[in-house]
């Protein structure tokens, strides 16, 4: 059977209602999952990253859940000309995991590149999936959308790829958004026919298992123009901000005219996402930090949002920075989780060999 992409509402109705369930069973029994998930190396990480994502794999590490973390660098080039600023990127990336709470003996911390046996992955696994569905994916469509270039035959065949990070360490729980949905979906599949087609080594269970995607709990925060937060739109605070480069963004942030602060995400969203990233800082109601402003205004919200994000990110940035000022240590940290991460590899890659009688 093809990958399906049905109804996008009704399988983010359904992907909610399982990540309910699967929150449940973290609370029971942590040790049941194995967790992958991680991000395109294409710039700096900033607060949306922090709440969106990053916090809550903090979390999950800190449950037990045995976690791995992927720096996607291969994921940066589908779409565009040269590396760019990729290495400086990763080494941001690592200390941005690293202060915010990743614990590299305890989490893999690796990059895609270095990780010879799971790209070997890559073309069994292409032997699963036809052109058809590849092409129907919508997050593939999308990212061709706004790419504005023709189609790369890696931007085509990413999710592949990505269904490779995920099923090269077995990993049962992706935490991500929901434009990575279709791309979980790919990877069940892929394990599925699979399984279908070159059996199993241990008959009590397949090769590789059917991936969860578990679904952040907390909104999005968007930019500070009310849109979606993107580097190119400059409406972005980077963790790495100074306390005084956010301040200046916070004071060009869209507001409106009206001077009594409410939270009203539907008719007022720029205000209402400064007042969340303000809640989410404090960790209160978005309708108690607007009623705390009242009548203050514009500024008043914005000197509120300065200070929350300010003092939240303090130390998060104090320990970014000591961590820059030693870059040995942070390399050798991403060094260490490629190791572990080929030995994971090299593991699964044997086990697929035997599967495929393709160990001589
Ligand atoms: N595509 C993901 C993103 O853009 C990053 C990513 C790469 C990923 N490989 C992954 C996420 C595997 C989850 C699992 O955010």
């Amino acid at each position: 059977m093809e990958t399906e992409f049905h109804d996008p509402d009704r399988t983010l109705a359904r992907s909610e209602e399982r990540s309910r369930e699967i929150e449940a069973q973290i609370a029971a029994d942590p040790s049941r999952f194995r967790l992958l998930t991680g991000d395109r190396p294409t710039g700096r990480l900033h607060i949306g990253h922090y709440f969106g994502s990053l916090m809550n794999r903090v979390r999950l590490q800190d449950r037990g859940i045995e976690t791995y973390l992927i720096v996607a660098d291969y994921q940066v080039i589908y779409d565009r000309d040269g590396v760019g600023e990729l290495k400086d990127n990763v080494f941001n990336m690592v200390a941005d995991y690293l202060a915010a709470g990743i614990d590299p003996e305890r989490t893999v911390i690796f990059t895609h590149s270095a990780i010879t046996a799971l790209n070997q992955l890559m073309l069994p696994f292409l032997a699963l999936v036809t052109d058809a569905e590849l092409r129907r994916n919508p997050t593939v469509k999308d990212e061709l959308a706004t790419s504005n270039r023709p189609m790369s035959g890696l931007m085509l065949t990413f999710p592949v790829h990505q269904a490779a990070d995920i099923l090269f360490c077995k990993a049962n729980l992706v935490p991500v958004g929901k434009d990575q949905l279709p791309h979980i979906e790919q990877a069940r599949v892929i394990a599925r026919r699979f399984d279908e087609r070159y059996g199993r080594v241990d008959p009590s269970r397949p090769v590789f298992p059917a991936a969860d995607a578990l679904l952040s709990r907390s909104g999005t925060v968007l930019g500070l123009d009310g849109q979606k937060m993107s580097k190119s739109r400059g409406n972005t605070i980077e963790l790495g901000m100074t306390a005084e480069q956010t301040a200046k963004l916070i004071k060009r942030a869209v507001t409106d005219s009206d001077r009594h602060i409410t939270f009203d995400p539907a008719n007022r969203p720029e205000v209402s996402n400064l007042v969340n990233i303000a809640a989410m800082c404090l960790d209160r109601e978005p309708v108690d930090v607007a009623e705390e402003i009242g009548d203050g205004g514009g500024g008043g919200l914005k000197k509120l949002v300065t200070a929350a994000v300010n003092d939240h990110f303090a130390p998060h940035r104090a320990r970014r920075s000591e961590l820059l000022a030693n870059p040995d240590h942070l390399w050798a940290v991403l060094r260490q989780g490629n190791e572990r991460a080929n030995a994971v590899a090299e593991a699964t890659l044997a086990e697929v060999r035997q599967a495929m009688s393709m160990d001589y």
